[in-house]
């Protein structure tokens, strides 16, 4: 590397890291290390940052699976290189009673929580990332803060993680949540904490980036309109200005099956989830499932890019639904959606829609809806059963249209209302939980050249799917409901074994 675009790139990283400080945080100077080398991973800088706690008091009140952020600690960087950091909490860990108190600390990137060498997100269920683990507390006593007392204690508690960053913008946090859950919830207290990030390294040849799991997408990284506009503030942007902040996580490139797809709930989602989880659970209990005809549309594509073609859908609850649609849009389509669903009765006929065409308010009705009710339903169920009926299709735009809900209103069929229905949910709905995922699966044994080998194949594998999985299917479903609902609405585990 030449030394000039070294010192060049050097400047702008220190530009940056100053002017990212809020006037809370104490800049120590940096030390700059003289003696530049150029080999790989030389240090070449130091910088250090400091924050308190603020208050210097926090409560933590009971039990909870989530982490909650220390007041007064977030600090903000952002940088045009990878940076490794060496970032240091210490405090004191405070019981004032003779209760049994569990407590954790852990860092936190993004709204991330750190272990180690991953990323894993802030939901109720991430010991789902850790081979083998069935709870949160055999996790995370490994590579943070743990703290257990049975007696009125005062200590000291403090730990630290090296961690290196991509570009782009960073938002640092220290995360707190106490527990067991089932022997009580007592509270514990943090006091006096001291949040040290020290930049220790900056070499644009550094290749010691900590893989990020494939969960990292930016819609799963959570930050409040707020925090974006003190980040602009800071790195001296217009509040109102339309330059996004850009996150540095890379996109995904493996295929659905391979990727767990965790949604990241807000509280209020959560919550809504738990309460209709009830409702709808009450609707499928005791074999009502068997009136449910549940139906979806999923995208297919062919997907050169591991030398031979595989099969890949996409769901719409994934965040790069509509960059892929993008994609077909301005290049040579290499997919389409297809729309089909699934009852005790028998499954739909499959619905293609024309490549690179998304589902829009007017073709549902038209071309989905209309031959759904004039040929699926009378071939289904009889006119008995059709009474019962119940349709059920997830909250996707085109679902939930005003002009959809009319249609649906005017044929007179019931169907799950979009207040019913809960949202983020693909754990949720049988298609997502099991169809899509067996059929990817069944078509990505065989070799697939084109589109309408494509097409041919899934009409194959769609006749050919047998009606005592779609009915083992289908019996799950009241119970992974019920499991949401005793899951406080969290997310429970999306492919069961079936
Ligand atoms: C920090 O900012 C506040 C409000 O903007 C100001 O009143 C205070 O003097 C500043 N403190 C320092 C140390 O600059
Ligand atoms: C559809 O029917 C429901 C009641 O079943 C009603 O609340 C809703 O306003 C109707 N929507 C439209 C668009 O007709």
């Amino acid at each position: 590397m030449q030394p000039t675009v070294q010192i060049c790139s050097l400047a702008i990283l220190f530009a940056f890291i100053f002017q990212v400080n809020g006037n809370s945080t104490i800049l120590l100077k940096p030390i700059q290390i003289t003696e530049r080398r150029n080999y790989k991973n030389s240090i070449n800088f130091q910088s250090y940052h400091i924050k308190q706690q603020q208050p210097r008091g926090y409560m933590i009140h009971g039990h909870s699976e989530e982490f909650v952020k220390l007041p007064g600690l977030t600090m903000t960087f952002q940088h045009i290189m990878p940076v490794l950091y060496k970032i240091r909490f210490e405090g004191t860990c405070f019981s004032t009673h003779s209760s049994q108190i569990w407590l954790y600390l852990r860092l936190m990137i993004n709204d991330y929580l750190f272990y180690v060498d991953k990323f894993v997100p802030n939901a109720a269920d991430r010991y789902r990332y850790f081979r083998g683990d069935t709870g949160n507390d055999g996790i995370d006593y490994v590579g943070g803060l743990y703290f257990y007392s049975t007696s009125p204690t005062v200590t000291t508690c403090g730990f630290s993680n090296i961690v290196s960053l991509n570009p782009g913008f960073h938002i640092i946090d220290i995360g707190a949540r106490s527990g067991y859950l089932m022997y009580g919830a007592f509270p514990v207290q943090v006091i006096g904490g001291i949040l040290s990030v020290e930049a220790i390294q900056f070499d644009t040849d550094a290749n010691i980036g900590i893989p990020t799991l494939n969960i990292l997408k930016k819609d799963g990284i959570c930050v409040s309109q707020q925090t974006v506009s003190n980040i602009k503030r800071n790195i001296g942007l217009q509040r109102n200005s339309v330059e996004k902040i850009r996150f540095s996580w890379q996109r995904p490139v493996a295929t659905p099956s391979t990727v767990l797809k965790v949604h990241k709930l807000t509280s209020s989602n959560a919550e809504k989830r738990r309460r209709r989880a009830l409702r709808l659970y009450r609707q499928l209990a005791n074999n009502r499932y068997k009136n449910f005809i549940t139906t979806d549309e999923s995208w297919f594509y062919l997907d050169g890019t591991e030398g031979k073609r595989k099969v890949c859908y996409i769901k719409k609850s994934d965040p790069d639904y509509d960059r892929m649609i993008l994609q077909q849009d301005s290049s040579r389509p290499q997919g389409f959606m297809l729309w089909v669903g699934i009852s005790s009765y028998g499954k739909t006929s499959l619905r293609f829609v024309k490549p690179g065409v998304k589902i829009n308010s007017d073709y549902y009705i038209n071309n989905i809806l209309k031959p759904f009710l004039s040929r699926d339903v009378p071939r289904l169920f009889s006119n008995k059963k059709k009474n019962k009926l119940i349709f059920h299709h997830d909250s996707a735009p085109s679902h939930i249209s005003k002009k959809t809900i009319a249609f649906l209103n005017a044929s007179k069929i019931n169907y799950v209302k979009p207040e019913e229905w809960m949202p983020k949910s693909p754990d949720a709905a049988p298609m997502d939980y099991s169809i899509w995922g067996y059929l990817k699966q069944q078509l990505n044994k065989q070799k697939i050249e084109s589109l309408n080998v494509l097409k041919k194949k899934l009409l194959h594998e769609w006749t050919k799917m047998d009606q005592a999985y779609i009915d083992r299917v289908l019996a799950h479903w009241p119970k992974r409901v019920f499991l949401i609902h005793k899951a406080h609405g969290f997310h429970v585990e999306h492919r069961l074994k079936l």
